[in-house]
């Protein structure tokens, strides 16, 4: 066979609503690519490291207060200032598995009552995902686990109109999971649609850019 010199790693992105198991979910498809060998890494947005980061995580905590607009387009600088390591990680044959990417920017902002459209524009040119793993569960489901720690977004009236905002974003790079099953059935299934996705990446399928 040989190396095919347009092979790279994969981006797939989990998303959905707060408690839906999306961090228990990435931390077991990182265990299982590095027990196949393949390398990955794990990402997550917001990306609290960064000088932006910290902007956004003290909004979340409620110690600062930021106009809807301006929170917005932080999450995007977030996504941003991460894009050209994306790029060369992808390029080097890293599979990425990012907690939270543009979807979750345009779904809790428009959730907000911000323009869906004025949302999407500040993510246009980032890279696209080769799958999105969406954890769809109900919003009542999803309070009921463990409870929602005190942040700014965790409350059920909020989370009902951030799913609705989700529904508007499906395109064809979407799976839609059933997150109320086992831990364990949904594991083997992101397990199924990851490896398939890596595949197709590794054969050279190029990269893409948002909104595609
Ligand atoms: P996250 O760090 O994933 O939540 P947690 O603290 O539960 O691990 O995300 C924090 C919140 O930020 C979450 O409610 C979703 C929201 N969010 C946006 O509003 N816009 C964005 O662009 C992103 C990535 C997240």
């Amino acid at each position: 066979s040989g190396a095919n010199s347009d092979s790279r790693g994969a981006l797939v992105v989990l998303e959905g609503l707060d408690r839906c198991g999306k961090t228990t979910q990435s931390g077991r498809l990182l265990t299982y690519l590095e027990g196949l060998g393949h390398p990955a890494e794990l990402w997550r947005f917001p990306d609290r490291s960064t000088s932006v980061g910290q902007m956004i995580s003290s909004y979340l905590s409620n110690q600062s207060q930021l106009d809807d607009h301006t929170v917005h387009l932080l999450f995007s600088a977030n996504r941003w200032e991460k894009r050209s390591l994306m790029e060369t990680k992808l390029k080097s044959g890293t599979t990425l598995i990012v907690d939270r990417y543009s979807y979750s920017g345009v779904a809790f902002s428009s959730a907000k009552g911000l323009d869906f459209e004025w949302c999407k524009a500040p993510e246009i040119g980032l890279l696209a995902p080769d799958v999105v793993l969406y954890l769809n569960i109900p919003p009542e489901k999803a309070a009921e686990r463990g409870g929602y720690g005190g942040e700014r977004y965790e409350k059920l009236e909020f989370q009902r109109k951030v799913a609705q905002s989700y529904q508007n974003l499906h395109d064809a790079s979407w799976k839609i999971i059933d997150a109320s099953r086992p831990v364990e059935d949904i594991e083997k299934q992101l397990q199924e649609i990851v490896s398939d996705c890596i595949k197709t990446c590794q054969k050279g399928k190029p990269l893409s850019f948002l909104w595609s």
